[in-house]
């Protein structure tokens, strides 16, 4: 027997079924870069991997769950729709990665398991969402939720990380790492503008308290971190 005031929901995801789509997402973004030569769209730089990316979206899944759980979403929908937000990421031209990532979403959902139509739409429609660059008043809660987890991803240690990462590869020295993370510092802050649950600025918070830690951190150790033109170029 059901208790009273407990809904059951339509559609349930099971842990299951969602370990099965994180390993298509990952294999299918492994077999996107296949055979490409390394020249092609320079894969060697981190970010522009598969394991990157594929990194990135169980981020974005983490991030999007708890955004979801805390500001009542639909919980499957967010994290259905997260996990699948970029698997055309490495296939597709970034203006169109959303689009088709949602094509590649609809034909494994309605091609495993028994998903309702409604439920389908509601995860593609937040995977086509994903790219939007407007108001995030203005889309429906589940692509909020998915939107904000992927902006923040990229505020906080690992997009520091990832800045200084991409020093090395522009054969920088440690002298421009605090310019750098000054630089990470004013995106964060950019990104964090557009974030509108307090779910999602409570963690912009955190995270840019932790690049701005870092900043200190760099200017405390390392002599003439800050002197003017030690290596700008
Ligand atoms: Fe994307
Ligand atoms: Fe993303």
């Amino acid at each position: 027997m059901v208790p009273v005031g407990v809904e059951i929901k339509e559609t349930e995801v099971s842990d299951e079924d969602f370990e099965e789509m994180k390993g298509f997402v990952r294999d299918y973004l492994a077999a996107s870069v296949e055979g490409e030569d390394d020249g092609g769209r320079m894969r060697w730089y981190p970010w522009h991997s598969s394991s990157y990316r594929f990194n990135h979206i169980l981020n974005v899944v983490d991030l999007a769950t708890e955004i979801a759980e805390a500001e009542g979403a639909d919980v499957d929908v967010v994290r259905v729709a997260a996990v699948f937000h970029d698997v055309a990421k490495l296939e597709a031209e970034q203006d169109v990665h959303a689009e088709a990532g949602a094509r590649v979403t609809r034909e494994y959902l309605q091609s495993r398991g028994n998903y309702p139509e409604s439920f389908i739409e509601e995860v593609c429609g937040a995977v086509v969402d994903h790219s939007y660059t407007g108001d995030l008043d203005d889309v429906p809660l589940e692509s909020r939720c998915l939107i904000e987890a992927d902006v923040l991803d990229k505020v906080g240690a690992n997009g520091a990380v990832l800045m200084l990462l991409r020093m090395g590869y522009e054969s920088r020295t440690h002298m421009d790492a605090a310019k750098m993370v000054d630089r990470v510092l004013q995106r964060a802050h950019d990104h964090t503008e557009r974030v509108v649950s307090d779910t999602a600025e409570g963690i912009a918070h955190q995270r840019i308290k932790r690049v701005k830690w870092l900043r200190e951190w760099l200017e405390e150790e390392v002599s003439r971190m800050d002197a003017e033109g030690v290596t700008d170029r």
